[in-house]
């Protein structure tokens, strides 16, 4: 019995397997709207048999962008072109989420390939005036009135994305964004109740995570991702992220995405084959809390092995899926999971 194939229940979903679409950044919106690209790429995705599509980080604020060609959730406006992705994406048999994001101090950098650089056209803001590296930007400190604005552009952002029609928001608390530079102490130098101590660094993110899922419907799910290590000696640890994982599974958040690394430039992560499924495995372990493994899961083989240990609860792809939009066929087919190709592709499948 493939687990890969097995559903995925969260509240009242039930995705049809354990496969989800990584959140990943197309860089092919224009002033946050949806493109054409978005409404043939996700969609071609589900088609091709991936249980759950998150899509890619979607600013809660136009200061928020990673770049200025990331999709924007920041305006009413924005409600229409994701209504038709949801819709397209839903009709082709996957469940809809999005990724809500604050690029925080690492806002304003041109798209990967228009040179990936700072384009300083914008003050970013931040928990505290700390670029994150040399010829970037010094965030503003946010003060009292400032992380209001935040919080409350999470909620809005949560409640047009029910609007647009998702089923499922992952609220992004990694790769050295917003959320996460609150958590990381590397980035977070408060002298108030948001900075110091763990649970001072935890507090911001956590009154994010309390307002979302106060508007967000008790049926759906919320799931986190976060950076379950910093990868730097003084920085997050794996032991915070229990900690984290503690406190959100208190608030009712579904599931923990465990990714890594981000907060500061130059990192050396030990990059190889599954090399975070560690965290999410000690997640689960520890807490409880159901966990999302992402990371250099390329095999069919290896996302059941994952399942199959109990190390988490969903297998979370990204580039594999770039590559090849019909893994998941090829995956049952492999693990010999039965027919879960649509009857219109029943011909090229024996
Ligand atoms: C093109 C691209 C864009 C990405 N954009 C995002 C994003 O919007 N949000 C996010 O959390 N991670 C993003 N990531 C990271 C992926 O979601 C994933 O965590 C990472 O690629 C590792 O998984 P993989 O080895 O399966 O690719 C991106 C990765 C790629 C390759």
């Amino acid at each position: 019995m493939s687990l890969l194939f097995s559903p995925l229940k969260m509240r009242s979903l039930e995705a049809k397997n354990r496969i989800v679409m990584s959140p990943m950044c197309q860089y092919s919106a224009r002033d946050g709207h949806v493109t054409d690209w978005h409404l043939l790429h996700y969609p071609t995705r589900a088609v091709g048999g991936v249980g759950t599509v998150v899509v890619e980080a979607t600013a809660v604020e136009n200061r928020g962008v990673i770049s200025p060609d990331d999709l924007g959730i920041w305006s009413d406006e924005h409600i229409a072109g994701l209504s038709e992705l949801t819709r397209r994406v839903k009709a082709s048999g996957a469940l809809a989420g999005i990724q809500l994001a604050h690029a925080g101090r690492k806002s304003g950098t041109a798209s990967p390939w228009k040179g990936g650089k700072p384009l300083h056209q914008w003050t970013p803001v931040g928990p505290s005036e700390i670029a994150f590296g040399e010829g970037w930007e010094v965030p503003r400190e946010l003060d009292a009135i400032g992380l209001e604005q935040v919080r409350e552009a999470f909620v809005r952002a949560a409640q047009r994305a029910l609007r647009a029609g998702f089923e499922l928001l992952e609220l992004h608390a990694a790769h050295g964004y917003l959320l996460h530079s609150f958590l990381s102490p590397l980035s977070n130098r408060r002298n108030d109740q948001y900075g110091g101590s763990r649970e001072n660094r935890m507090r911001f993110v956590l009154e994010v995570v309390d307002a979302v899922r106060e508007v967000w419907p008790a049926e759906l799910p919320l799931w986190v991702r976060v950076s379950a290590s910093d990868w730097v000696e003084g920085g997050w640890s794996i032991e915070d992220t229990l900690e984290f994982a503690r406190e959100l599974q208190r608030r009712g958040i579904d599931l923990l995405d465990c990714s890594s690394g981000g907060i500061v430039p130059g990192i050396r992560i030990p990059l190889g084959p599954s090399y975070q499924v560690s965290f999410a495995a000690q997640v689960r372990r520890e807490t409880r809390l159901p966990t999302g493994a992402v990371g250099l899961i390329t095999k069919p083989e290896q996302a059941e092995e994952i399942l199959q240990k109990g190390e988490a609860d969903a297998v979370v792809l990204a580039r594999a899926l770039l590559r090849d939009p019909y893994w998941p066929y090829r995956a049952a087919k492999a693990l010999g999971a039965g027919k879960v190709w649509p009857p219109q592709y029943e011909r090229a499948m024996d």
